[in-house]
């Protein structure tokens, strides 16, 4: 994978980060005071962190980090308007997981292509580690979340 290659991936990235920081800061609104909110709150807080750690290594390879777009949108087939505007936990949690999924998948799939080519930034390879990290540990959170819903469990 060429440089210019990695730029591109690292930029669709940070735009899918960047769109998920304002989905979740619209959740949170969304369900405040309760504690769904604060996680979405804090959950935007980590994707903020996503964003900054993505954006410096575009940089350090010499590109500029720039939003693509709404590409949320188009990843689970509803409108942008839509999306924010949704307002049953049960939905919200779910489109959260679909977008996670996606970006976990993707996660994967870039450190394949550069565990294949021998690459040697491993501070680079931690990063993307680290973020697939987070948003496992959100899908899992939104996951638990729905069950308990269903079954109605007891919980915050
Ligand atoms: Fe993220
Ligand atoms: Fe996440």
């Amino acid at each position: 994978m060429d440089k210019k290659d990695l730029i591109s991936k690292l930029n669709w990235f940070y735009s899918l980060e960047l769109n998920q920081v304002d989905l979740y800061n619209a959740q949170s609104k969304t369900f405040r005071k309760t504690y769904p909110g604060l996680v979405f709150e804090r959950s935007a807080f980590i994707e903020q962190q996503h964003v900054d750690n993505i954006g410096e290594k575009i940089k350090e390879l010499g590109g500029k980090p720039s939003l693509i777009g709404d590409i949320l949108s188009p990843l689970i087939g509803r409108a942008a308007g839509e999306l924010v505007s949704l307002t049953g936990l049960e939905d919200t949690l779910t489109v959260n997981i679909l977008i996670e999924q996606k970006a976990m998948n993707d996660y994967k799939d870039l450190l394949r292509r550069l565990n294949s080519d021998n690459c040697q930034n491993k501070e680079l390879i931690k990063i993307l580690q680290h973020n697939y990290v987070d948003e496992h540990l959100h899908t899992e959170w939104f996951r638990t979340k729905i069950i308990a819903i269903k079954y109605k469990e007891y919980s915050l």
